[in-house]
């Protein structure tokens, strides 16, 4: 794939092998509410492999978010397994970082404060946590804020600050789910660029939950589609583009084969 040798480059020595991998086995997930049952997801069985970029897509309510809050140990499958890195997910975990459609930042904890509790919350070392995050704000131009409050920050580095958070254990796997969907169109193909630049730099496994078909092909070596609720896997497709890619990237004719195949693919479900 393109971006192996980036990927071969930034992983680090001695590291065990199956670390970073995440893997989806027969996994099923029923919801029980006052008002009945809610199939989300349905034998769903997928691997992604250590260091790759992964994007999910499917339609609005298909069980994209309930895949990702399972695999950041938020919530239990009904059958089936998530393990990550080898280990049956069972709560939130130091080998796993997660980035959140909204920043849902805490209003009263300023930048830094915020970007910490991940740290704090999972008992670790934070003398080492704060000079990790001063770095991580330093990358994401953030480090002039790290006093600052959210509400003195635009969303675009409201969102930042939330990719940092998500990035402060060092995780070798990162869930995001629609970090960027709140986000005006400018703001968003900086953040996709920016998302990019980390990744290339980190090698660290991204599971990438979106519903914008280009935003899945530009960051992605992989998109997987997923058919509407209960979310069964329709499509795995391999985005065999160079990296980095850039906004330019995005008119040449290899990016709109991708996207017109996606587009297809989504016309013929049924929602
Ligand atoms: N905690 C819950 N209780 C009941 N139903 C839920 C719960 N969470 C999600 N659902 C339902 O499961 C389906 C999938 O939701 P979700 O994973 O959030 O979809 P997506 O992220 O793809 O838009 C939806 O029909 C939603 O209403
Ligand atoms: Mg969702």
């Amino acid at each position: 794939m393109a971006s192996a040798d980036a990927r071969t480059a930034a992983k680090p020595a001695g590291i065990g092998s199956s670390a970073g991998y995440v893997e989806v086995s027969n996994l099923y997930v029923t919801f029980h509410t006052a008002r009945g049952a809610t199939e989300a997801v349905r034998d769903l069985s997928v691997t992604i492999e250590p260091g790759q970029f992964v994007s999910v897509l499917g339609p609005s309510g298909c069980g994209k978010s309930t895949l990702l809050r399972i695999a950041a140990g938020l919530l239990r499958p009904s059958g089936g397994e998530m393990r990550i890195g080898g280990e049956a997910v069972k709560g939130p975990r130091p080998d796993v970082g997660v980035v959140f459609q909204q920043p849902t930042l805490l209003p009263w904890k300023n930048v830094l404060a915020n970007v910490l509790l991940p740290a704090k919350s999972l008992g670790l070392n934070m003398a080492a946590a704060r000079t990790r995050a001063m770095d991580l704000l330093k990358m994401a131009g953030l480090d002039k804020f790290a006093e600052s409050y959210p509400n003195e920050l635009s969303g675009g580095m409201q969102q930042r600050a939330g990719i940092v958070r998500g990035l402060i254990q060092d995780p070798t796997v990162l869930l995001m789910d629609e970090p960027f969907s709140a986000l005006d169109a400018m703001t968003r193909e900086r953040m996709m660029d920016e998302l990019q630049a980390i990744w290339m730099k980190a090698g660290k496994t991204v599971l990438f939950i979106t519903h914008s078909i280009p935003e899945a092909v530009y960051l992605s070596d992989r998109v997987l589609v997923l058919s509407p609720r209960p979310a069964q896997l329709v499509e795995d497709l391999t985005i065999d583009i160079p990296r980095p890619r850039s906004l330019e990237t995005m008119s040449e004719p290899g990016f709109t084969a991708y996207t017109k195949h996606l587009r297809e693919i989504f016309a013929k479900l049924d929602h």
